[in-house]
């Protein structure tokens, strides 16, 4: 670690190829006894391609939310049938790229947005395989920030609406409308809300059935939270398999998943350089050389990322650890207990492969944070840190301001 922060600099977001795949095994593994499944990584939680190329030669597809994702994740050889649309807000130009690379599947988060699709893909002879996603008015109890199954969230159609909407939609041309999706939330700590989530849709299942539609396919979504604490106890992967085993057992379905955060959550950290102490009045600061830029998750969802010193001397010290920006909400840890640092040490804050990098930004014109992927003793680059110099290059001042 000493050696990278020293080769590539720090800020540094580092990934252990190790564990991505042990993630990747063990969530598969858990869902062993589940019947026929499709697994589809949550790109926005770590769309490096270094990392989707992993989780691609581990038989996984890809769930995306944009057109810049899917391109992604043909890039780095994930074939295009095991790539899921969903996204609230897919533009004309998105549902035509989808067609073009010959995706898999689109969830339909609306029905305006599947007349949209029926008409292109019909336009052009084709047939969409779709599912819709529903909102089942669950409450994840998670962040309010990151919850999206209840029924005032912009996500999906409200369940009791579903069946008429499904009606609808699988009479059009250009579909093929195969079954339901949901997704209540993410960081989620307890199995309860998913549980009562998907039987919910199981009962939808049942009635779409009983309907006289062909359901083939339903997508559970993502959302399994992972320990950011060291004392926090999510549910394991083999906990959530046997509960999605036991509700959705008389589903005869193939089941769809989209994990993201339990996949690369625990295999990165990133890795900072301590620039000096400062004293405070209730504590002292330590003011690191990463920013909220760099990882926004403590400023925007007040999260906990744990903090330790590389080479931790024993000693612990309480203070607030800082970034260099311009603004209060730049701070990683209030007033906590931490390993003792100085200025030059380095600390790395853990649990930071999933929503790390991908929400990073260049406020105050720092640059952008690069990403090292680890493999045993070996280790590559696979994003590199963008100067300002670069960002600046591509901004001009019009002739008539010159
Ligand atoms: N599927 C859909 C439709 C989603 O919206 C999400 C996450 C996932 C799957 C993956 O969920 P996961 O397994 O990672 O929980 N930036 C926030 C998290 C936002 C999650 C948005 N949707 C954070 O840093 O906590």
């Amino acid at each position: 670690m000493t050696k990278i922060a020293e080769e590539v600099g720090t800020p540094v977001y580092i990934y252990s190829r190790a564990t991505l795949e042990r993630h990747a095994r063990v969530f598969r593994e858990g869902l062993k006894d589940a019947g026929p499944i499709h697994l589809a990584f949550a790109v926005k939680s770590n769309p490096n391609l270094a990392v989707l190329r992993i989780l691609a030669n581990q038989g996984y597809g890809g769930d995306v939310v944009s057109g810049g994702e899917l391109e992604r994740c043909i890039a780095a050889g994930m074939k295009a049938e095991d790539i899921v649309f969903s996204g609230v807000g897919k533009s004309q130009e998105e549902l035509l790229l989808g067609l073009d690379r010959g995706i898999g599947q689109f969830n339909l988060e609306s029905e305006e947005e599947g007349i949209q699709l029926a008409e292109i893909a019909a336009s052009r002879g084709e047939t969409a395989s779709c599912t819709l996603r529903v909102n089942p008015d669950v409450d994840a109890g998670t962040h309010a920030k990151i919850s999206t199954g209840k029924k005032e969230n912009k996500f999906g159609v409200a369940i009791d609406v579903a069946p008429d909407i499904y009606a609808r939609l699988s009479k059009l041309d250009g579909l093929n409308l195969r079954g339901v999706a949901v997704h209540i939330g993410s960081q989620l700590q307890q199995l309860d809300p998913l549980e009562k989530c998907y039987r919910r849709m199981g009962q939808l299942l049942t009635e779409l059935r009983a309907a006289g539609h062909e359901v083939t396919h339903v997508d559970l979504g993502g959302g399994l939270g992972v320990p950011y604490k060291p004392e926090d106890r999510p549910p394991s992967p083999a906990e959530y398999g046997a509960m999605v085993t036991e509700v959705t057992k008389d589903w005869n379905v193939t089941l769809m998943f989209e994990p993201g955060r339990v996949i690369a959550g625990n295999s990165g950290i990133m890795v900072t350089k301590v620039i000096r102490i400062k004293p405070g009045v209730n504590s002292d600061f330590v003011i690191v050389d990463a920013a909220m830029n760099d990882l926004m998750r403590p400023a925007i969802y007040d999260a906990w990322h744990h903090f330790e010193a590389v080479q931790p001397t024993g000693d612990m010290m309480i203070a607030s650890i800082v970034g260099p920006i311009c603004e209060s909400s730049d701070i990683f840890a209030k007033e906590r207990e931490v390993d003792r640092v100085a200025t030059d040490d380095l600390g790395i804050f853990r649990t930071a492969g999933a929503y790390g990098a991908t929400m990073a930004n260049t406020y105050n014109s720092r640059p952008l944070v690069p990403e090292v992927l680890v493999d045993g003793d070996r280790y590559a680059v696979v994003a590199e840190r963008i100067k300002p110099a670069a960002i600046m290059a591509a901004e001009q001042v019009p002739d008539w301001l010159k």
